[in-house]
């Protein structure tokens, strides 16, 4: 199994028969989700996904990603939230933070409209300079404020340094199958595209095209990707005593009922920043609805230890932590012997730096526990497509069916359309005229 679970140091927090106690509701919840009768169920298309994806658009991935690692120096990769963070937390997980500086071949990949900053978006147009370049524009409803205006602005540059038809040969539309300005754009520009299909949701995407075809440029093998999440699918068995995926979703909702009301994800590795991020969105927006739901934090230790350090061993006591260890490094070093010992590090020397990564984990994690923060540990063997394909998959499932237990809709985001409303408005867009006064009287 690639994903695996350990309970142990939630000795003291949790006792066996608070898991028995809630079982029947997790067997409940998997059940709903996996018999398709529970509230947002037209939004599953993911859970089969890792088996039953489009082979031939999976084909045109492959190939559009071989063309834009030979024509581009740059690759320009448009979209927010859901249509943006799964795509950089793998390329990232699977390659580096620092992805742009060490990759061998391929373009540099940069990624925009997710803010509405223009010194972001400014930057970017910089870094594309004189480089050849390629955009994939990533939009389900093909309607976003953020990822329209920096298509625009990209689009823009393209056809003046290509022509029409040389730029419509750079631009790759993600969007839905047929509906949306997006498609509309596509079809009549003759814009390659690919689908984000109906029954899949933003945050739960990564595995279509919206992830696949910026992870296959940044050179990525998307079938091992999908290969883990097919293995991880086939080995969750929806009992809740032993689908790791189940007791993730039992613990944290047992710690929720408690008072722990902030989950904490934690690494020890730089490279999974970005996934931390995926995963708050995926944690966020699918259970923060109807006063409900755990507050999604995250921290990189032993970085974070040096600041959000003290709020966890010290501070208000509802937070739990979830740990996410990675068994094998992407890369190790044994410490040297310095002959002064003038640093007094020698007491490291000949010690591989993973050895001293570990023990930071582990005095952390019985520090922590000593001050009253519960913590679980998930255990990935490498950082292999495989490996994050089935992390992946897991972790879509906890949150699915830790939503089912906590009795909301995990598919929907009806909250994130009130900042819209108001933003509309206040920028004057026809049929909000109303509300721009209201709202401009509030401002003065
Ligand atoms: O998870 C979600 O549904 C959201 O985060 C969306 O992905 C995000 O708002 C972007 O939407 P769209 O892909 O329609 O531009």
């Amino acid at each position: 199994m690639s994903v695996k679970i350990d309970l142990h140091h939630l000795t003291g927090f949790i006792d066996d028969s608070e898991f028995t106690a809630i079982a029947p509701q997790v067997r409940l919840a998997q059940e709903t989700l996996s018999n398709g009768t529970g509230a947002g169920s037209d939004f599953l298309g993911w859970l089969d996904l890792p088996v039953k994806y489009d082979r031939e658009e999976f084909s045109r991935i492959r190939a559009a990603a071989d063309k834009i690692r030979s024509d581009s120096e740059v690759f320009v990769v448009i979209g927010i939230g859901g249509s943006y963070l799964g795509a950089r937390a793998a390329i990232e997980y699977l390659q580096s933070q620092n992805y742009n500086s060490l990759k061998k071949a391929g373009p540099q990949i940069y990624f925009a409209g997710n803010s509405l900053s223009p010194s972001a978006l400014s930057e970017i147009m910089e870094l594309c300079g004189e480089k050849d370049f390629s955009i994939n524009v990533i939009s389900k409803s093909g309607t976003t404020t953020e990822p329209a205006v920096a298509f625009r602005v990209f689009r823009g540059l393209l056809e003046k340094k290509y022509g029409k038809k040389g730029a419509a040969e750079r631009i790759y539309c993600t969007t839905d199958r047929a509906r949306g300005t997006l498609k509309q754009l596509a079809d009549r520009e003759g814009f390659e595209t690919f689908v984000v299909p109906d029954d899949v949701g933003g945050r739960y995407s990564v595995l279509t095209a919206v992830g696949l075809l910026p992870i296959a440029v940044a050179g990525a093998d998307i079938g091992e990707l999908m290969a883990g999440a097919a293995e991880e699918r086939s080995e969750l068995s929806g009992d809740p005593v032993s689908d790791a995926s189940c007791l993730y979703a039992a613990a944290r909702n047992i710690l929720y009922r408690k008072g722990k009301e902030t989950e904490i994800l934690v690494s020890y590795e730089p490279r999974f920043q970005m996934m931390c991020e995926w995963w708050k969105q995926l944690c966020g927006e699918s259970e923060g609805k109807n006063g409900k739901g755990l507050f999604p934090a995250s921290v990189v230790f032993s970085t974070d230890l040096h600041s959000m350090g003290q709020y966890i061993q010290q501070g208000k006591r509802n937070l739990f932590e979830t740990v996410v260890l990675v068994d094998e490094p992407a890369a190790d070093f044994t410490i040297g012997e310095d002959a002064d010992n003038a640093d007094g590090l020698n007491f490291l020397s000949g010690k591989k730096m993973s050895f001293v990564n570990q023990k930071a984990f582990e005095g952390t994690v019985l520090a922590h526990t000593d001050g009253g923060v519960p913590n679980l540990v998930i255990r990935v063997p490498d950082f292999s497509e495989k490996s994050l394909g089935g992390l992946i998959y897991f972790f879509e499932r906890s949150v699915a069916v830790s939503g089912y237990l906590l009795g909301i809709n995990p598919f929907d985001q009806p909250g994130v359309e009130s900042y819209k409303k108001n933003m509309f408005a206040l920028l004057g867009k026809p049929g909000y005229e109303n509300e721009k006064a209201v709202l401009e009287a509030r401002l003065k």
